[in-house]
């Protein structure tokens, strides 16, 4: 790939490696769902609010903060840009408040970049000198945000990296050493992964005078009705024929036929931090022999693979679960979405020194 600013610190050698082995043991991380052509089946599934941002409805003002609203649009549309309107309110507070000169932002799995480019376009108005560092696995994806991107004239690095990975470990600290402020942020995914392994991942390579995390997770609202609509939710992607398709690529890839099983829904309390988990996953009807790195495999009816999970957390006990792996909140908003049954709860969080 040639393109500007552009390290790759993982192979697809190592990718289609750690996949067949994966594979092999039944277990599929999720970083394989958006590889290659699943990268633009994952923003065609999202529709409707892909197209909002791509629409030239929104400006920021002469404060660079505030986007102006024409009183007659539909309210899916305001609500979509309210949400934006705080995350600049975010940066401005955390970012021009902290005074500091030489500011990098890492997003982590940044895709395609769409979620944080009006937080870019803001950043760019306001003239702000800042390094924006975009990290994510899958290189498709990284192209898709470079030519996103493109326009907005501020210094970007992309970086195509298993963030968990030990080689990314060494890669990011060296790269952010000189910098005053290091703002890890995540859009849209903690809540897709193993949230022990991310925080403890995020406390370990976070210096506790200089970095911040930032976090964005799906949250549960306060009524009762607010499980069985999350859960219909949920359970509407199975008829969205691109949010399917996406999920079962990894296996078309090693020639499993997607007629020989169907994709799945499962909803259970986490009691540890009390979210609710959505699991998708592919369930085999047909006994499926397959090839995987010269082994023979035998997926057998009613056999069953985790495609991935996604949380949605109870505000409180959220803040508690960083909490006791000793973050310190700095600011926290639940943005109430009037037409989604989930509210966005939006956090900053710094190391403690000590432990309570
Ligand atoms: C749900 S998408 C969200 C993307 C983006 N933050 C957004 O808001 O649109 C998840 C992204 O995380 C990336 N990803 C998943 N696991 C990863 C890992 N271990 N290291 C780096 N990127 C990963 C995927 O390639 C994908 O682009």
């Amino acid at each position: 790939m040639h393109m500007k600013n552009f390290y790759s610190i993982l192979s697809d050698y190592s990718l289609e490696k750690e996949f067949e082995a994966g594979m092999k043991k039944r277990t599929l991380d999720h970083k394989f769902l958006y590889l290659k052509e699943g990268a633009d089946l994952y923003y065609t599934a999202l529709g409707k609010k892909k197209e909002l941002l791509y629409s030239k409805k929104t400006f920021l003002d002469s404060n660079g903060v505030v986007f102006s609203w024409d009183e007659n649009s539909k309210n899916e549309e305001k609500s979509f840009y309210d949400q934006w309107k705080k995350h600049c309110e975010f940066w401005k507070k955390f970012i021009f408040g902290s005074k500091k000169e030489k500011v990098c932002i890492v997003s982590i799995w940044c895709g395609n970049g769409w979620s944080e480019k009006k937080t870019l376009e803001y950043l760019w108005n306001k003239k702000f000198n800042i390094h924006y560092i975009w990290v994510d696995a899958s290189s498709h994806m990284l192209q898709l945000a470079e030519k996103n991107l493109r326009d907005i004239n501020i210094q970007k690095e992309f970086i195509c990296a298993d963030m968990l990975s030990n080689e990314f470990k060494i890669f990011i600290k060296n790269k952010v050493k000189n910098f005053d402020l290091v703002v890890y942020s995540l859009f849209r995914t903690f809540s897709n992964n193993n949230q022990n392994t991310l925080v403890e991942w995020f406390f370990n390579i976070m210096e506790w005078d200089r970095d911040m995390l930032r976090l964005n997770v799906p949250i549960i609202p306060d009524h009762p009705k607010s499980e069985q609509q999350i859960q219909n939710r949920y359970k509407s992607f199975l008829t969205n024929e691109d949010r399917v398709k996406q999920k079962i690529l990894p296996f078309e890839r090693i020639w499993i036929p997607k007629e020989n099983g169907a994709v799945n829904m499962a909803m259970w309390r986490e009691e540890q931090v009390w979210a609710l988990i959505f699991k998708y996953y592919f369930k085999f009807h047909k006994k499926t022999t397959v090839m995987i790195d010269n082994q023979e495999c035998h997926f057998l009816p009613n056999e069953q693979i985790t495609l991935i999970d996604i949380r949605s957390y109870d505000a409180q006990r959220f803040v508690e679960f960083m909490e006791q792996h000793r973050f310190f909140t700095m600011e926290q908003e639940i943005i109430d979405i009037p037409e989604d049954v989930i509210s966005l709860g939006l956090y900053i969080f710094r190391k403690k020194i000590y432990q309570d």
